[in-house]
């Protein structure tokens, strides 16, 4: 059961008590206070039903009756919130979706990070260049990315256009899907280009066919259209990060009594943020959202108890979601502990790997990068070590694109340093492009891809 800190121990601002980190400074408090206050006005952009609905999926996910896709860009761009970009994300995120549903013969969970993925931690507040010092760009929700005085300092106003353009990007997702988009009988509307020449291409139609006929085989014995209970919903995350931002639009829903996030369906808490006695982790209890906790190497079997007795004092099914990120090198050493002091606390909890976030590094020339097979073989090692502590790995968490990006390196065109050049277009992180994410999808759902 989900437990409601009393008023007096928890409100919505509450946070502000505490040291918040990774927030931007902003010159002129009263700009923010006032942004803050129109943003606090504007409707939600989801409801407490969805959040509910999401929350009882991922229970069912801890129990091994599902499994999730969690992907999207690093951040956002403002710059992207367009129909092209849109649906292509849409087209990867329901193509992977349709190929592990096939794969793993689970209902497939399918959260976007999109529609308010804006704001980024950095490792720095400052950033120097030939003698000048600004602030450092974390992301479009607080500045702008080009070195320049102007760009770089926060501006109140981007919170509320990030919150326009967040709600522009899930009313048009949601459009897509409820138009039929979605409908699993009609994959052939995602078929993207890319689907003509690629080497992964005869396997993925062989899915598609093989679906499309298990479904008219179905309705054919049952007499009924499976449509309605096998549209494909997508959900909405984001990092909760930027506190006043998500401050403005929690609400107490008296209908259920409980304080919501209703900005997304699923914000986590990164792993720059995760501090026990830190302003997130004060503001994420007091929600009634399920919630994600990045994990990294850094991270102590007690600490993470702490963490999840503050988080969900109730051990409520769906609410917690770990999402470990120890890159390939790390993991078999750091994860068994963690597996460990979590079956202590008693907490259900989703185990979901990021195989992006430990795997980064950096090429001769300092582009960032992360290569393929060890994105790989990272996921094949949390799926290995959680199933030998019989445990269960229950989603996957990617930095992906629809789009023909070279960001990461490998993959079954096999990318190399040199291609990096030729169309890297994320302003933080790589991300696996449109083939790269549905050949992880792929092995996934256990489908190896022939070399050629
Ligand atoms: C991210 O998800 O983009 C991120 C910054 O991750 P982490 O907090 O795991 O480093
Ligand atoms: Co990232």
């Amino acid at each position: 059961m989900t437990r409601t800190p009393s008023a007096a121990d928890w409100h919505p601002a509450s946070w502000q008590r505490l040291v918040a980190a990774q927030q931007p400074t902003y010159p002129d408090r009263e700009a923010l206070d006032r942004a803050v206050a129109d943003l606090s006005r504007l409707p939600p952009i989801v409801t407490s039903w969805e959040v509910d609905a999401l929350k009882a999926h991922f229970a069912r996910a801890q129990r091994g009756e599902a499994f999730v896709l969690q992907g999207g860009d690093c951040a956002e761009s403002f710059y992207d919130c367009t129909s092209e970009s849109i649906v292509a994300k849409l087209k990867i995120l329901l193509q992977m979706s349709l190929v592990m549903l096939y794969g793993l013969k689970k209902p497939v969970i399918r959260v976007g990070r999109m529609a308010g993925q804006y704001a980024k931690p950095r490792s720095a507040d400052l950033e120097s260049r030939d003698g000048l010092t600004l602030p450092s760009f974390r992301g479009d929700l607080v500045n702008r990315n080009p070195f320049t005085a102007d760009d770089r300092v926060p501006d109140p106003q981007l919170i509320l256009r990030g919150y326009e353009r967040a709600a522009l990007t899930l009313n048009f997702v949601r459009s897509l899907v409820d138009g039929g988009f979605a409908d699993l009988h009609h994959p052939e509307y995602w078929d993207l280009e890319w689907v003509g020449h690629s080497k992964m291409a005869d396997q993925y139609r062989e899915v598609v066919r093989s679906i499309s006929n298990s479904l008219d085989f179905l309705e054919s014995i049952t007499g009924r259209a499976l449509h309605d209970t096998q549209r494909a919903d997508v959900y909405a995350s984001h990092e909760g990060l930027h506190l006043s931002y998500e401050q403005a639009q929690t609400r107490f829903l008296g209908r259920r009594k409980l304080w919501y996030n209703l900005t997304t369906h699923f914000p986590w808490i990164g792993m720059r943020t995760a501090t026990l006695d830190g302003a997130h982790v004060e503001y994420f209890r007091g929600i009634a959202n399920p919630i994600g906790i990045k994990v990294g190497a850094s991270m102590t079997p007690d600490w993470l108890q702490d963490l999840i007795r503050v988080l969900n004092p109730g051990n409520e099914p769906g609410r917690l979601s770990l999402i470990h990120r120890f890159g390939a090198s790390q993991i078999e050493d750091r994860l068994p502990a963690l597996i460990r002091a979590v079956r202590e606390t008693g907490s259900p909890v989703l185990w979901v790997c990021d195989p992006m976030h430990g795997n980064t590094e950096s090429t001769a020339d300092g582009t960032k990068t992360r290569r393929f097979d060890k994105i790989v073989a990272e996921l094949e090692a949390a799926f290995r070590v959680h199933q030998s502590m019989g445990s269960y790995l229950g989603g996957v968490h990617l930095e992906l694109t629809g789009e023909n990006v070279t960001e990461c390196t490998g993959g079954a065109r096999g990318l190399t340093d040199a291609d990096l050049v030729r169309a890297y277009k994320s302003s933080v992180d790589p991300r696996l492009n449109y083939e790269q994410a549905m050949e992880v999808a792929m092995r996934i759902a256990g489908i190896r891809h022939n070399r050629t």
